[in-house]
This record gives C-alpha cells, structure tokens and sequence, in this order.
C-alpha cells in the first residue's frame, strides 16, 4: 500500500475506536471555535490533565471573544499563571481585538485567515478549522508526526519541515476524500496519539490501526518517530536580587521583546556574581545594604536554561528604580513567571 492510501485506510477504525474511547474534556461539549482555539493554545505546551483547571476557570472569567479582546493585561497574566510562555495568552488577546474588530466577532471559516491571526500556526488554524468548522483541513503537531510515522514505519526526521509538509500534504488529501466528520478526524488522531500511540512504548493491544501499522509489522514502533534535535539548550547564568524594604519587596518589568516578555520579575544581572560585585551593582543604582546569599534555582524554557543564584537585601529606602509590592500582592494580583516562583516561596518562608 502507498503512503497516502495507508493513512485513508486508519479512518474508518479510528473513527469508530475514537466513537467509543473519547475523553469527555470540556472543549469537546460543543464546536464554538473560540473554546476550541483556547483548548488549543493551552494545549501547545502542556498536558490535558494540568490544562483542565485552567480551561475552566479561563472561559468562566472571559467566555466569549469579546470578554478576551477587552480583558484587563493584568487579569489576563494572572488567569495565565502557571500556564508559561504569556506571548501566547497576549497573542491570544491580539487575535481576539481583530477577530471582533475585523470580522464582527465571528471567527474566519478558513484555514488561511485564521493562519493570519496573531499565534495561529498552522497547526492552531487546521484544529479549529476542521474541529470548529469541519473544513478538512488536518492539523499536525508531534503527535500526529509520530502516529503517522508509525502508521508508514517512516523513519524521517520529524523535526525537518520537509517531513511535516510531507505528512501534511497525504493527510490533506486524506481528509478531502474521507467520509468522516473532518474535527472527528483530527480529535481522533490527537487520542490515539495521546491514549494509545503514545511516545517511548506504544500501547499497541489496545490499537485500532494494529493490523494496518507497517511499523507494527517491522518492529519499529518504539524506535519510532526519528527525532533529531540538533541544538542544545543555551544556558544562562543570572544573579537575582530579593530586595527588600519594610514588608515591600522590588521587581522590574523586563522588557516589551523577548523572553517573558513585558512580565514582572525580581531584579536580575547577568552572569553569578560574587558577592562584592553584586555589591557594586546595587550601590550603582542607589542601594547599600547587607547581602545575604539566598537560594538557587534552575529554569528550563524551550530553548534556554536559566541558572540563578540570589542574595537577599534589606534596603532601608526604596529607590524608584523598582516597583514595590507586598508578598501577599505577589502572591493575589501579580503575576509572577514560574521562573521567579522558587525566590517568591523562599522570600514567603523565610517571612515567617
Ligand atoms: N492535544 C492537543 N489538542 C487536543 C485536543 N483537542 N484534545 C485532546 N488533546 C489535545
């Protein structure tokens, strides 16, 4: 069997198991494509059991697309936390001025113009395109990469486009020729993906497609999907600085571009510096104080590692330099990135 004729043949069974073993998830009770792009977005990055708490809470606060094109930043962050990578949430909000805007509050029905939309890959555009709308449009992120490398035993790279756009282009065709509902399909996909065809060591008893898997066949399945990644993570030594001043405690904005972009954190200088020179740094801006070393704590965003090391200071002026705000206002309305979490729990430890 060819390629594309191997991927038409799993529809029918996939359909059917996917009938009979969905999870009830609470994007899946009806089509409305602003609940199914918000499922989506939280879903890039994190799993659908740590998703769920913050799905609910997120369309309780701000149910329609207008609620978000209006929603406060702030409010905005806050209904974010824990989630990381805030561009998303901001994309999410810019997407939603100019869908309101731009398109009287009704979601394009086409896979291009949503593509168009501020943090809409392509991925995010075929999702809701085919589950919100039933335009058969695939979606293809890793897990669908994997399914269908096994399905074929392909052993390309998934992580070159050309294999993306490869497996992009049969399930186009797929979708345009298939019977089945397109946002069936695509979920369908997406659970075997995540219930059964899952990475490392597949549940392949438990399959529809056993019987159809080349991979299955040869043997390959827990080799495959090949995966490359070619870069290391860079990583990057920051000193972070817990000052203090009565029961206020100073952060900064970081800047507008970039990572965390425009999100509140604790002052921070390249590199770990010693004592003396993180001395050197504060009177630079106006602050003398005790230096006390203080915790340690390692982040790891998608492609950069951050190592910091802190020292706690009692100022005993606040400099304008700074923001300043209560630990309880840190921990209510501010919202801090996970990366500055660990010093926000010492800091509230070491208060008591
Ligand atoms: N992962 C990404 N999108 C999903 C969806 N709609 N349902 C379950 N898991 C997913």
């Amino acid at each position: 069997m060819n390629y594309q004729d191997n991927i038409a043949a799993m529809v029918a069974p996939l359909c059917l198991w996917y009938q009979k073993n969905q999870r009830i998830l609470p994007w899946r009770e009806n089509r409305d494509p602003y609940r199914v792009w918000v499922s989506e977005i939280m879903l890039q990055q994190t799993r659908v059991e740590a998703a769920l708490p913050y799905y609910q809470r997120f369309l309780e606060a701000l149910p329609t697309v207008y609620d978000l094109a209006k929603a406060p930043e702030e409010r905005l962050l806050k209904l974010w936390e824990g989630l990381g990578y805030y561009s998303r949430v901001r994309n999410m909000q810019k997407a939603a001025q100019i869908v309101v805007e731009q398109y009287g509050g009704q979601f394009p029905k086409d896979a291009a113009a949503l593509e168009k939309l501020p943090g809409i890959g392509d991925y995010t555009a075929g999702a809701i395109a085919s589950i919100a709308f039933g335009l058969p449009v695939p979606a293809v992120d890793g897990n669908v990469l994997r399914v269908i490398a096994r399905l074929c035993n392909d052993d390309a790279d998934i992580m070159l486009s050309g294999t993306k756009k490869r497996v992009k282009e049969a399930l186009s065709a797929v979708y345009r020729l298939a019977e089945a509902d397109a946002g069936d399909l695509t979920q369908a996909i997406m659970e075997l993906g995540a219930l059964v065809c899952v990475p490392g060591v597949p549940r392949c008893e438990a399959c529809p497609l056993q019987r159809l898997c080349q991979a299955k066949a040869m043997g390959t399945e827990k080799t495959l999907p090949i995966r490359i990644v070619s870069k290391e993570k860079k990583t990057v030594k920051r000193t972070v600085f817990l000052l203090c001043c009565g029961d206020k405690v100073a952060l900064v904005k970081r800047p507008a571009k970039g990572i965390l972009a425009g999100m509140w954190e604790f002052p921070a200088a390249e590199g770990h510096l010693s004592r003396k020179q993180a001395e050197a740094v504060l009177r630079a801006q106006g602050i003398e104080g005790r230096l006390q070393s203080f915790v340690e704590s390692r982040h790891v965003f998608t492609h950069l590692i951050w190592e910091m090391k802190s020292y706690l200071i009692f100022a005993s002026e606040k400099n304008d330099a700074f923001s300043w705000f209560s630990l309880q206002e840190l921990g209510g309305e501010i919202a801090l990135p996970s990366a500055m979490k660990p010093f926000f729990r010492a800091l509230t430890e070491n208060q008591k």
